[in-house]
């Protein structure tokens, strides 16, 4: 986890029954564990909705938990037509295997799990990975047979992915999607609150350029990367779809088809 994510220790109640299983992923990815919840900042507590997002100071506030079926919900309307399924070619149902480079809160990976592709989620940020990871194992538990979506939704890896993308065989994804954090605001009004601590987190994405050379060297077909409707294009891309707000560039690689 190569860039500056914020640290936010965890809180791990030693009787919980979990305890033993959380300090092991923790330590295993250098967040702190704790026995008292901390004074200030965020940190991590499991809750009985699951691992949660906590905020010490400030005002009263409920914690982060994600959910990923409700994310799904408010996402699924008419995301076949949106600029992401359009972007990332799944405007169409069609099989594809596409990396999310930068999952973050695994938002846009379950609307492309949903439209068909088979996901590979990546997050360095060690707290926003052990969220998304909580939510992943929640989501692949429920009683009754998984959705078809969750099971084409890939264990998240905790990874830098511009490192990790330069391991790996050219053509390994049809597509590879990334959505960086800008250090400008993305947006006039307030950030809702979870995206407010996913920046407070993971801090601005300054090596995004280094991820899409990394990824235009290994995507089968495309990358595409979700930028400020108004920012720079990265690089120059194939074309570029324009939403309300935001933007997807795409840069076709023209590699062939990945397995
Ligand atoms: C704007 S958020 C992504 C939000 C995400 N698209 C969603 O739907 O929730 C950017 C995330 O990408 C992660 N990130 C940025 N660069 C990365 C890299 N090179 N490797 C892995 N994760 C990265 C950050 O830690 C942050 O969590």
């Amino acid at each position: 986890m190569s860039e500056p994510s914020r640290a936010a220790p965890w809180y791990i109640d030693p009787a919980a029954p979990e305890a033993a299983a959380d300090r092991n992923l923790a330590s295993s990815l250098a967040i702190e564990p704790v026995e008292v919840p901390p004074p200030h900042g965020l940190y991590l507590k499991r809750e009985a909705a699951g691992l949660g997002l906590h905020r010490a100071d400030g005002p009263r506030t409920h914690p982060l938990t994600l959910d990923l079926s409700a994310l799904l919900a408010e996402r699924m309307r008419g995301a076949r037509q949106s600029p992401l399924a359009k972007a990332c070619g799944l405007a169409r149902p069609a099989p594809q295997h596409l990396c999310d480079a930068t999952a973050g809160l695994g938002r846009d990976s379950v609307v492309a799990a949903w439209l068909g592709a088979e996901v590979t989620p990546i997050e360095r940020c060690a707290p926003i990975y052990c969220l998304l990871l909580d939510a992943w194992q929640r989501a692949q538990s429920l009683s009754g047979a998984p959705s078809a979506w969750i099971q084409r939704l890939a264990r998240p890896e905790p990874v830098d992915a511009t490192t990790w993308l330069s391991q790996a065989v050219p053509g390994r994804f049809d597509t590879i999607y990334m959505d960086p954090m800008f250090a400008a605001a993305r947006r006039k009004a307030r950030p809702q609150k979870a995206l407010a601590w996913l920046g407070e987190l993971a801090g601005p994405d300054p090596d995004a350029a280094a991820l899409l050379a990394a990824a235009r060297r290994v995507a089968a077909t495309r990358v595409v990367v979700k930028q400020h409707a108004r920012s720079q294009p990265l690089a120059t891309p194939s074309h570029q779809i324009q939403a309300k707000a935001v933007r997807f560039d795409v840069y076709l690689t023209g590699l062939g088809v990945s397995s």
